[in-house]
C-alpha cells in the first residue's frame, strides 16, 4: 500500500495531482462517487489536534465514509503501556487507513512497517507533517502561485514539522526560501542537508525586515513549547518574532500571511481583518485537500482519483 510519510516523497506531479483534484472537489463537493460508503478511516492521535483530526474526519465523511477514533492516549490502552506497533496492528483490522499523529519522530514510518493499510503521517514529533504541506501548497497556489515564489518562513524552524515538510515540497517548485528565526531555532542540520541536496535556494535571517519587502508569502509558525527540553529556554524566546498590522505596512500590498495554526501570539489579531491574512482559509482548505489525498491513497485510482500512486513511499 501507499503511505504518506514525509513531504520529500512527493514529486511535483504528485502534488499537482492532489491540488487539482482538491480544486475540483472544492468547486463541486458533490462530485464524489459512492465507493467510500463502506470505508472507515482510523484516527490515531497521540497528541492534541483540532484541525488535522477534524478535517480528516470531515474529509472522509464528505467522501461518504466514516471514522473510528482511538480517542486520546489517556482514554486508550496506550495508557496501559501498549506499544505503537501493537496498537496499529489491532487498528488495521478495524479500518481501511490510519491517520497517525505521535510525539516521536519516525512514528508513522514505523507504524507503516507493521500494517497493510495506508498510513498518513499527521505529525511525528518535530519531524514531518506532509498533509499540512499539501493544504499549504494549495493555499499558496491559490493566493500567490507556486511559480517564481519568494517565501519567508518564520518562527520555530527547529521543532516546526510543518516547516520541514513545506520546505522539502517547495524544492519541487524552485522557490526562493528565506528562513527567519532566532539562532537557536534554525533549521536542523539534517533538514538543511536534504534541502541542499534537493537544490533548494535558501537563506537564513534573524531579522524579518531584511526580507519582508521581497516576500510573496510569509509563513509564520508557533514556537513549539511542548518540544523544548528546558522551559527556561522557551521563555527566553517566547514573544519574539511576532507580527502585527503595523509590521505589515512594510510589506508588499499583495503579501499573503499564512500560519498552520494554532497561533499563540505570533500574529496579532489586528492582522486578521487585513487582506494579507490567509490562515483561516488555509485551515479550511484542509478539507478538499484531504479529500483528494484520501481519494488517492484509499481509492483504486480508476475513476477520477488523484492517482493511486500519487503518494507512494
Ligand atoms: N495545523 C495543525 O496541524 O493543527 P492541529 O494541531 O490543530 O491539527
Amino acid at each position: 500500500h501507499d503511505h504518506l510519510l514525509s513531504a520529500g516523497q512527493l514529486t511535483r506531479e504528485d502534488i499537482e495531482a492532489v491540488l487539482d483534484r482538491a480544486a475540483d472537489l472544492a468547486a463541486d463537493p458533490g462530485a464524489v462517487s459512492d465507493r467510500y460508503a463502506d470505508t472507515l478511516l482510523a484516527l490515531c492521535f497521540f497528541e492534541p489536534s483540532t484541525r488535522t483530526k477534524m478535517s480528516f474526519d470531515t474529509a472522509i465523511q464528505r467522501l461518504g465514509g466514516d471514522t473510528v477514533d482511538m480517542g486520546t492516549v489517556e482514554s486508550s490502552s496506550v495508557k496501559k503501556g501498549e506499544s505503537l506497533a501493537d496498537t496499529v496492528r489491532v487498528i488495521e483490522g478495524y479500518a481501511d487507513g490510519i491517520v497517525l499523529r505521535h510525539p516521536s519522530e519516525g512514528a508513522a514510518k514505523l507504524a507503516s512497517q507493521f500494517v497493510d493499510v495506508p498510513v498518513v503521517n499527521a505529525g511525528d514529533g518535530a519531524g514531518q507533517h506532509p498533509s499540512q504541506t499539501l493544504l499549504d501548497l494549495y493555499t499558496i497556489r491559490e493566493r500567490a502561485g507556486l511559480d517564481d515564489l519568494t517565501i519567508g518562513i518564520m518562527g520555530d524552524l527547529k521543532y516546526g514539522r510543518t516547516v520541514h515538510s513545506l520546505a522539502a515540497a517547495l524544492t519541487n517548485f524552485d522557490a526562493r526560501m528565506h528562513f527567519i528565526s532566532p539562532e537557536s531555532l534554525r533549521l536542523p542540520r539534517g533538514v538543511q542537508f536534504d534541502l541542499h541536496d534537493a537544490g533548494a535556494r535558501l537563506r537564513e535571517h534573524t531579522d524579518l525586515d531584511e526580507v519582508l519587502g521581497e516576500l510573496d508569502v510569509l509563513y509564520v509558525t508557533r514556537i513549539q513549547r511542548e518540544r523544548f527540553p528546558d522551559e527556561n529556554e522557551y521563555q527566553q524566546i517566547a514573544g519574539e518574532y511576532q507580527i502585527d498590522a503595523e509590521t505589515l505596512e512594510r510589506a508588499r500590498d499583495d503579501l499573503t500571511v499564512m500560519h498552520p495554526l494554532p497561533r499563540v501570539d505570533e500574529i496579532a489579531p489586528d492582522v486578521d481583518a487585513t487582506e494579507h491574512a490567509a490562515y483561516f482559509a488555509q485551515a479550511h482548505n484542509g478539507v478538499p485537500v484531504r479529500m483528494a489525498l484520501l481519494d488517492g491513497l484509499l481509492g483504486d485510482g480508476d475513476d477520477g482519483g488523484a492517482g493511486g500512486g500519487a503518494a507512494a513511499t
